[in-house]
């Protein structure tokens, strides 16, 4: 019997078809060396307030003993001790260790200095060390970096590939505050036998710019994993601490605040109704490793978790938006999420009706300005969008007339003063193009019309039997309409990231953010180190008084 067997795996709906390989690492086999407390995949996330504090987390390959942080600044020493969790993975029964520590009491927009280290630490001599920056208080200028899908160096791992380590650095490139990682982390679940690994792997890579500033993640589909909690997620949950939402389902959405700006970070899957978590394809059964006492998983299952949190999430988001358009000391609202409400790929997901049910309404009526995204492995902008058309969609199959609530743009021209104002629309950005093996950057465009098209997923599109016996397939988006809300899609290359410039007083009364994306050229053949500006946006707006 083979164990977590190859050739059971695939990919969501947008890249249905391929058949996900087993790793070259044997299941349950560690990454870093020796087995004891040294740490490794060291990252940082803002606690609840991004001014005064910020998590520490990290993982090793045995149980740490004590393990803590040590703040280094002589204005601030201290040792902050680490809290452990851990979990063991449901496929091949790998314990993972992970260690938090949660540092408070700092100084805004202040520079500290700190190590990691355990007694059972190999490099306890000269322990990992790094620096980091707090957030600033009030309406000062800061940075953020936004892109996802970003998977790990290591070809071994379905999905991954060496541009990933690049878009690491691009980031330290352009020394962010903070970044946003849109979801699809590093695709462990497409690694069925190896999604330990597969995170290590992920960390490790991740750790050259995660331990000097904030990366702050939202789920991802592929972080949906067989064996590892009801809705898949505790290998996400146990390596991230985030900030509290105060509801029964914890670190899967949060909020902060940075300066003038509220980000909103939402967990999708809760909403969308396209089906792309762990799934098993057959023929054969996917099999837990024996140590687990895991059944095995039969062909035709997936994990489908549309609806977990029974409306708390969306209940969460309109107070939490209630709260900010009463908060005068907030400008901007920024969204980030995984899946996409308006995407016109034409090879990857498209566009879900789930997310414009659920909440293109709230960001309408409480003046949310951005949305951020991956999912769709490419870039694409939208004009400023404001309420909806009805049944402009098409079946695909039938032709028949499809309510898919087609996003109505409100400015369909680059503004003469240069400037959108996002008062007036909400501008979605698909920023899919971390580093994954799969990019996209092919668009849908109407065959009678020659305009963009977008398909768009209107109905759950469960597993179906496929055709060979005993295998199973996922049908594609179900209807397509007119993409009258798409300003730029790079088809160029699938990869880039972008740059965000917040600044809180400009010299007309207004408050503006700027907004560049970079990609990287060639990547979709051969990975590089070379990021050049594919285009640049400014979003103004009148700053609300005091
Ligand atoms: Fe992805
Ligand atoms: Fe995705």
């Amino acid at each position: 019997m083979t164990y977590v067997s190859r050739r059971t795996f695939v990919t969501g709906a947008g890249l249905s078809g391929l058949v996900a390989a087993a790793g070259s690492r044997a299941a349950g086999e560690h990454t870093g060396g020796a087995a004891d407390g040294t740490p490794e995949q060291i990252h940082l996330t803002f606690g609840e307030d991004p001014a005064t504090s910020v998590w520490v987390s990290w993982a090793s390959a045995a149980q740490a003993v004590n393990p803590r942080v040590q703040l280094q600044d002589s204005h601030d020493a201290r040792t902050i001790h680490a809290v452990q969790r851990t979990y063991t993975d449901g496929l091949n029964g790998q314990t993972v260790f992970t260690y938090h520590a949660s540092i408070t009491g700092l100084k805004a927009d202040a520079a500290y200095s700190y190590s990691v280290t355990a007694d059972n630490d190999a490099n306890r001599a000269r322990p990992f060390s790094a620096a980091f920056r707090t957030a600033p208080r009030g309406r000062a200028r800061f940075r953020w970096t936004s892109y996802g899908d970003l998977a790990t160096p290591n070809t071994a791992w379905v999905l991954s590939s060496p541009q990933s380590a690049f878009a690491v650095k691009a980031v330290e490139r352009f020394q962010p505050l903070f970044h946003l990682l849109n979801g699809d982390l590093c695709y462990a679940n497409l690694n069925p036998g190896a999604q330990p690994a597969v995170w290590a792997d992920f960390g490790n890579n991740v750790q050259a710019s995660a331990a000097n500033r904030p990366w702050m993640p939202c789920p991802g589909n592929h972080e949906i994993e067989f064996g590892n909690g009801a809705d898949g997620l505790n290998a996400y949950l146990t390596r991230y601490s985030l900030p509290a939402n105060g509801t029964a389902f914890p670190g899967r959405w949060y909020q902060f605040q940075v300066g003038s700006a509220l980000f909103i970070s939402l967990n999708a899957d809760d909403v969308i109704y396209q089906d792309s978590g762990a799934f098993v394809a057959g023929p054969a059964p996917l099999m837990p490793a024996p140590s687990t006492g895991n059944a095995p998983i039969m062909p035709g299952t997936s994990l489908y978790i549309h609806g977990y949190s029974g409306g708390a999430q969306t209940r969460w988001l309109e107070q939490t938006l209630i709260a900010a358009s009463e908060n005068k000391a907030i400008d901007w609202i920024i969204v980030q999420m995984h899946q996409d409400a308006l995407s016109s790929s034409k090879y990857g997901n498209g566009s879900d009706k789930g997310i414009r049910e659920a909440w293109l309404p709230l960001f309408d009526r409480y003046g949310v300005d951005l949305v951020l995204c991956g999912h769709d492995h490419d870039y694409e902008r939208s004009w400023p969008v404001r309420g909806c058309n009805h049944d402009t969609g098409r079946d695909v199959n039938t032709g028949a007339k499809v309510d898919t609530l087609q996003p109505q743009p409100v400015i369909t021209a680059n503004p003469s003063n240069g400037q959108f104002d996002t008062s007036q629309g909400t501008i979605h950005f698909i920023l899919g193009g971390g580093g994954t093996s799969a990019p996209l950057d092919a668009y849908g465009e109407n065959p009678a019309s020659g305009v963009p098209q977008a398909k768009v997923i209107t109905q759950a599109n469960r597993p179906i039997p496929g055709a060979a016996p005993g295998t199973f397939t996922k049908r594609g988006a179900d209807a397509v309409e007119d993409a009258i809300w798409s300003a730029r899609r790079d088809t160029d290359t699938g990869y880039g990231i972008a740059v965000f410039d917040l600044d809180p007083a400009t010299p007309d009364g207004k408050t503006s953010i700027s907004i560049s994306y970079y990609h990287a050229l060639g990547a979709d053949k051969a990975a590089t180190a070379d990021y050049r500006l594919f285009e640049s946006l400014v979003l103004a707006k009148h700053r609300r008084q005091t």
